[in-house]
């Protein structure tokens, strides 16, 4: 598929090398559109975006602009936003309430669950009349809800969403969960950040996946100290940290792990909120015992939703938009039944560290869009990227799933990377969900 090789020859991870070709060549880009984003399960939009019947939320999917809703009988339903007659976006708003989606263009209406229920001078200009339940929005194969969370996917052979997520579905239940580890609901603090970087969106999969190396470059921001106790740093201590990858599906999470009988001091700077995570913090040990202090930092679900899952605690999908653009779309999280001031409080922390005004996340933009543009030229692409630190270093952990690493190498390893492109080569190669399959599985 890339000038007659495979993908796969353009990673080699015995040697933990990737050709720069992945991150710069536009052949490779539109070939990620067709091979990956039109086949993986991608990460659409959250259930609290779309309460009611007739409520919308607008998306996207790879390039194209995709409708969240939820139908009359309350399902939420995701449909290509494009009208079938001549294309025209059928909703131009970013969310909002309706009855039906009407096409500005020639007046086609669309009803909430996709029906096409209204086209203009139907019984007069149609003979015969076509048949209009050919003529519905194109709606995506498959939708699944998880912890709030919803996601779709294109192809209607793709496995099921929890299949999907393999052994990073304990990474999801952490990071969407209430603090308290029980069943109480999280939701979105206000709607999407979005902006626009020159990067490859590659460069923010691989980091949010476990670079513990890149960390180097927010050493102003620890200086500053942004942390959410006001001191040198920018969270609290989270105890040994572990890398894990799902080896088979390309995800990859940094979980951290503090024993039980530790005492925590999240969030000192703001009173209200420190009673409140210690709050939190009795209820988790008693529920969870000594998996309490379990919880993810970062991590990434093949191909490009992060999450960071604690300080802050925030989902951010990085759209393509080019070989060398990416939309960011960035939701904060938190408990729902959280006292209004904490929730106040957070917001800040959260806006302070992440998003397009976020210090740390500035620092990392800066890092994927130099590197972008350093490596396009004729003579840079010829050399690969280097991905050697912790090769054959993971194993098998007590409770945290699939190959882990812990300290100290967890800090370097590059383990979670290599295993991201390993996962994105056996999509660029296979040509169908059932050799993807047999890929993962050999
Ligand atoms: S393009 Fe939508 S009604 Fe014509
Ligand atoms: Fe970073």
């Amino acid at each position: 598929m890339f000038n007659g090789g495979s993908a796969k020859s353009l990673i080699d991870l015995q040697r933990g090398e990737v050709s720069r070709e992945v991150f710069v060549n536009e052949n490779l880009y539109r070939e990620e559109l067709e091979r990956i984003f039109a086949r993986a399960w991608l990460y659409i939009g959250h259930e609290s975006q779309i309460r009611r019947p007739g409520d919308y939320f607008v998306s996207c999917m790879g390039e194209e602009s995709v409708i969240l809703t939820r139908d009359p009988a309350g399902q939420p339903r995701a449909f290509l936003n494009t009208c079938r007659h001549r294309g025209m976006k059928v909703c131009r708003y970013d969310e909002g309430h309706t009855v039906h989606f009407i096409c500005p263009y020639h007046g086609w209406s669309y009803a909430t669950d996709g029906r096409l229920v209204g086209v203009q001078q139907y019984e007069t200009a149609y003979q015969p009349p076509f048949d209009r339940a050919q003529w519905g929005l194109i709606e995506v194969a498959q939708l699944a809800t998880y912890r709030g969370t919803v996601w779709a996917t294109w192809d209607p052979a793709a496995p099921p969403f929890l299949d999907y997520l393999g052994e990073a579905r304990l990474a999801l239940d952490l990071a969407l969960g209430p603090w308290d580890g029980g069943d109480g609901e999280t939701e979105l603090l206000g709607s999407v950040q979005k902006w626009l970087i020159p990067s490859n969106w590659k460069f923010v999969a691989e980091n949010f996946a476990g670079d513990g190396l890149h960390v180097v470059s927010h050493r102003s921001v620890d200086m500053v100290g942004i942390g959410p106790n006001q001191r040198e740093g920018r969270r609290d201590d989270f105890g040994s940290l572990f890398l894990a990858a799902a080896p088979r599906w390309g995800h990859g999470i940094t979980y951290s792990y503090l024993p039980a009988d530790a005492e925590r001091n999240d969030y000192a700077a703001s009173m209200e909120t420190s009673r409140y995570f210690k709050e939190c913090w009795e209820k988790r040990r008693r529920k969870l015992g000594e998996r309490a202090g379990l919880q993810v930092i970062v991590g990434t679900i093949f191909p490009n939703m992060s999450m960071h899952g604690q300080q802050p605690r925030t989902i951010l999908v990085a759209h393509p938009r080019g070989v060398d653009m990416t939309e960011m779309w960035r939701v904060y999280f938190v408990d729902k039944d959280a006292p209004r001031e904490v929730k106040q409080f957070l917001r800040h922390y959260y806006i302070r560290y992440s998003g397009p005004a976020g210090m740390t996340e500035q620092d990392d933009m800066e890092n994927w869009n130099y590197a972008t543009s350093a490596s396009r030229g004729t003579i840079a692409r010829r050399y690969p990227y280097h991905y050697k630190a912790g090769l054959g270093v993971g194993s098998i952990h007590q409770f945290i799933p699939g190959l882990v690493t812990g300290q100290p190498v967890s800090l370097s390893s590059e383990q979670n990377t290599r295993i991201l492109y390993r996962r994105w080569a056996e999509f660029m190669d296979a040509s169908s969900w059932s050799e993807l399959t047999a890929a993962r599985d050999s």
